[in-house]
């Protein structure tokens, strides 16, 4: 064979290798964009407005921290994701958030009051002591996005030392690993791992969604959530009158066993269940960490499970691992492994 031959078919190896699966999500297999560029959009949150889907994530193409900025990709069917740039560029954020500076989780929903779209994310600095959480709001849901501020949403001390690095007793509670929810009532709430990670807490949004409603009163609109259980990477969504969060244990960037616990009041008592996932590697779950579970347009009770396989040696090759959620008669359900599925499995 000659060598243009040769050159010409691994240059279609490669590419069908990378394309965008069209009708089909094959879980942790590299995910194109509609130009053929690999997503770049991990710890995703998905925003559903004007009849489309808006992806928002860590844009990790320069490798591991805050070395682009947060990146937003849109969609009609799911599969098929159109780059729609940064919405929030590192240079829009303070800097020591900024290249060795940290950016995670970011997660955006729309405010009815203000009109604007409200991004909440995870800032910290190259030690992971600011361990904060940062806003920025903007007109359009592509952005760009105009960064607001940096706050710590409950002051309350919980014995915290003088000398604690992450400054718990002057600032508050650590904000890390976080995710949003938009209750049926219009009232918003961050979920976020506090205190050192230890301790999970659910804190009410103000109106704006631009801080939590003050002043904050344990019980009436914040909570603790699974005290000293280490539990981080929150996905929190709802089914009937009944709330699901989904969190894994905090191993870094290494796969450990989720866990979901259920309530029937957002602020508690919530109840743990069990690892959700069944099969092989389910107490790895598939090798993933939750980030995000999706209600399924116009089908009760049926969700997408989202989550990262984290490749920590080189944190831009992180695959996406989307699963089906099905809540089964008994309010339960599991998450199995597939190779690859597609919105049918939702009858
Ligand atoms: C686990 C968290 O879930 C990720 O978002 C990231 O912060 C890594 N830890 C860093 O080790």
């Amino acid at each position: 064979m000659n060598t243009r031959i040769l050159l010409f078919i691994s240059f279609i190896m490669a590419a069908s290798a990378a394309r965008a699966a069209d009708g089909e999500f094959r879980p942790g297999e590299v995910w194109s964009d509609t130009d053929g560029t690999p997503i770049q959009a991990h710890s995703a949150g998905i925003l559903v407005s004007g009849g489309k889907y808006f992806w928002f994530g860590e844009d990790k193409t320069l490798g591991d921290r805050n070395r682009r900025g947060i990146s937003c990709y849109s969609s009609t069917d799911l599969y098929n994701w159109k780059n729609e740039g940064l919405a929030l560029p590192k240079e829009a954020m303070p800097e020591k958030f900024r290249d060795w500076g940290i950016v995670e989780r970011p997660k955006v929903i729309f405010n009815p009051h203000s009109h604007r779209f409200v991004m909440w994310m995870h800032l910290d600095d190259s030690g992971y002591h600011a361990a904060s959480a940062g806003i920025a709001t903007s007109d359009k849901p592509t952005g760009p996005f105009t960064f607001a501020k940096q706050l710590r949403p409950i002051g309350d001390d919980f014995g915290y030392k003088d000398d604690d690095p992450n400054k718990q007793k002057q600032l508050g509670g650590t904000y890390r690993d976080m995710n949003l929810f938009v209750d049926d009532d219009g009232k918003a709430y961050a979920f976020y791992s506090s205190e050192g990670n230890a301790t999970m807490y659910v804190v009410c949004l103000d109106d704006n969604f631009t801080g939590p409603e003050t002043p904050a009163v344990p019980g009436k609109n914040w909570a603790r959530l699974f005290v000293g259980k280490f539990r981080e990477a929150p996905a929190p969504f709802k089914f009937g009158k009944r709330y699901y969060l989904i969190t894994s244990g905090c191993t870094g960037w290494s796969p450990n066993a989720a866990n979901y616990a259920v309530a029937d009041n957002i602020l508690g008592p919530w109840e743990t269940k069990t690892n959700p996932c069944v099969g092989p590697d389910a107490e790895k779950t598939f090798h993933a960490q939750s980030t995000f579970v999706l209600p399924v347009a116009g089908k009760p009770g049926s969700f997408i499970f989202m989550a990262d396989r984290w490749n920590k040696d080189k944190l831009e090759d992180s695959r996406y691992v989307w699963l089906p959620l099905i809540i089964k008669p008994d309010r339960s359900f599991t998450l199995e492994w597939r190779d690859k599925w597609d919105l049918s499995v939702f009858q």
